[in-house]
């Protein structure tokens, strides 16, 4: 494992604390790098950091002459980057993608898993800015935790003191444990909706925005997979990286063509997308114009009613499951898919763990608005064979990296 964490110091009263952080992680003999910004080294000294950490303490972005491009460096030097304490000031710079000394332009540059602990006063914490900066940074795969509740130096009491660096050091040490769990594996994920044209205009889709998918990739990534992403029609960025192959697709069959293709050296399949059952039987390859349409309706109870019929669509992950039975994927596979579901959400998931041939489901209430469809945030049950494990709700990439965690730890166990 790679026991290295960069840890940002950043202008807050709580910066004393950050010693007791990075005693806690020396002491499990993880190797600290510290980074201070101008306003940490007012109220702590780098030389404590460096006696503390046994590693000079990086301050500026022209202070070692050695590296031509010290933040590149220093961002490839861990795979982990914890910011303790992380003033409101860093959180709404790091939102907006300003990298304008060291400790920021270090962040932007970026890969691995990077935690936010956030210490400010409640005012500034609770500010719509910093709040809408927090949910930003989550939606993007950061990890900001939520501050404490309590006496703030300024005598004000609320929310905003620096998290306990006890449960700081846990989330480092998790995060480490996590961030080389894929590596050398193959992951294919699907994201988004697919859509079945009735004309070049006209479609059947869904509500899938890729959110879920999306998060699913970024976390893959993070802790060390080789990803494919095969997503339709949705309005997210593609993640940026060397070990990420982006596909775009727009309909289930294209989506099965690109599935089948990259499963063949697939170690595990993360089926996040909402694969339309249905196309419509016949596609136009003009507009239909109202009078084409109208010659397919009859008048019902005072309304045009027009019928339209649909044809079923492979069903990805069953051939996948035939696929793997046949010996024409990795024996090894692991199969996880997803259950959008309305109603009876865990009974229709578990059948269709069994009818679909899966390892894995992770069951869905697509009824609720604060999760699912289109959601920052996910709740979900993760269902197999072996038993079932909640996944209580949290933002789409949290979600992601608890479920990786789950898969890798069981299936490397078995
Ligand atoms: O994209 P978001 O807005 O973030 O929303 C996330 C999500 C709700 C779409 C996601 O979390 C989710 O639940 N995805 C599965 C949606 C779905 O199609 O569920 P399903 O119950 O219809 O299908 C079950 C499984 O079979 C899924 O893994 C699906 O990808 C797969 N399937 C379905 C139909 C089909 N023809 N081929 C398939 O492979």
């Amino acid at each position: 494992m790679d026991k290295r964490v960069l840890l940002g110091v950043t202008g807050s009263i709580a910066a004393y604390k950050a010693c007791e952080l990075v005693r806690l992680l020396v002491k499990e003999d993880i190797g600290v790098q510290v980074v201070m910004t101008a306003h940490a080294t007012e109220l702590m000294g780098p030389a404590t950091f460096r006696s503390l950490s046994g590693n000079p303490v990086a301050l500026d972005l022209f202070d070692d002459p050695g590296a031509p491009i010290h933040h590149i460096e220093l961002a490839q030097s861990a795979p982990v980057f914890v910011i303790a304490p992380c003033t409101a000031n860093v959180v709404n710079k790091l939102a907006a993608g300003v990298a304008d000394d060291l400790l920021t332009t270090t962040a932007l540059a970026f890969t691995g898993r990077l935690i936010l602990a956030p210490a400010a006063n409640t005012q500034m914490y609770l500010d719509v800015a910093t709040q809408e900066s927090i949910r930003a940074l989550q939606a993007r795969g950061v990890t900001v935790l939520t501050a404490d509740n309590g006496e703030l130096a300024c005598g004000d009491v609320g929310p905003g003191r620096l998290p306990d660096p006890r449960v700081i050091a846990d989330e480092a040490r998790r995060a480490l444990r996590s961030s080389e769990a894929l590596a050398g594996r193959h992951v294919v994920i699907t994201a988004g909706p697919t859509r079945e044209d009735f004309d070049p205009v006209r479609f059947v889709s869904n509500h899938s925005t890729g959110r879920m998918g999306y998060a699913l990739a970024r976390a893959a990534l993070q802790m060390g997979a080789t990803v494919t992403l095969i997503s339709g029609p949705v309005s997210l960025p593609a993640p940026v990286d060397a070990r990420l192959e982006f596909v775009g697709v727009t309909s289930a069959r294209e989506m099965s063509a690109a599935v089948l293709q990259a499963a063949a050296t697939a170690d595990i399949v993360l089926a996040a997308a909402a694969v339309a059952d249905f196309r419509p039987r016949i596609t136009s390859e003009v507009k239909l114009k109202k009078y084409a349409l109208s010659e397919l309706s009859e008048l019902r109870e005072g309304e045009t009613v027009i019928t339209v019929e649909l044809v079923q669509n492979p069903d990805i992950v069953t051939q996948l499951s035939e696929a793997r039975a046949a010996g024409a994927l990795k024996r090894d596979l692991v199969l996880v898919g997803f259950a959008a579901e309305t109603n009876d959400v865990d009974s229709n998931a578990r059948e269709k763990l069994a009818s679909k041939g899966l390892d894995f489901i992770v069951a869905n209430d697509v009824s609720r608005a604060d999760i699912g469809f289109g959601a920052a945030e996910n709740e979900v049950l993760v269902i197999s064979p072996e038993g079932d494990t909640p996944i209580a709700k949290a933002s789409k990439f949290e979600v992601a990296w608890q479920l990786l965690e789950l898969i890798t730890q069981a299936t490397n166990a078995s």
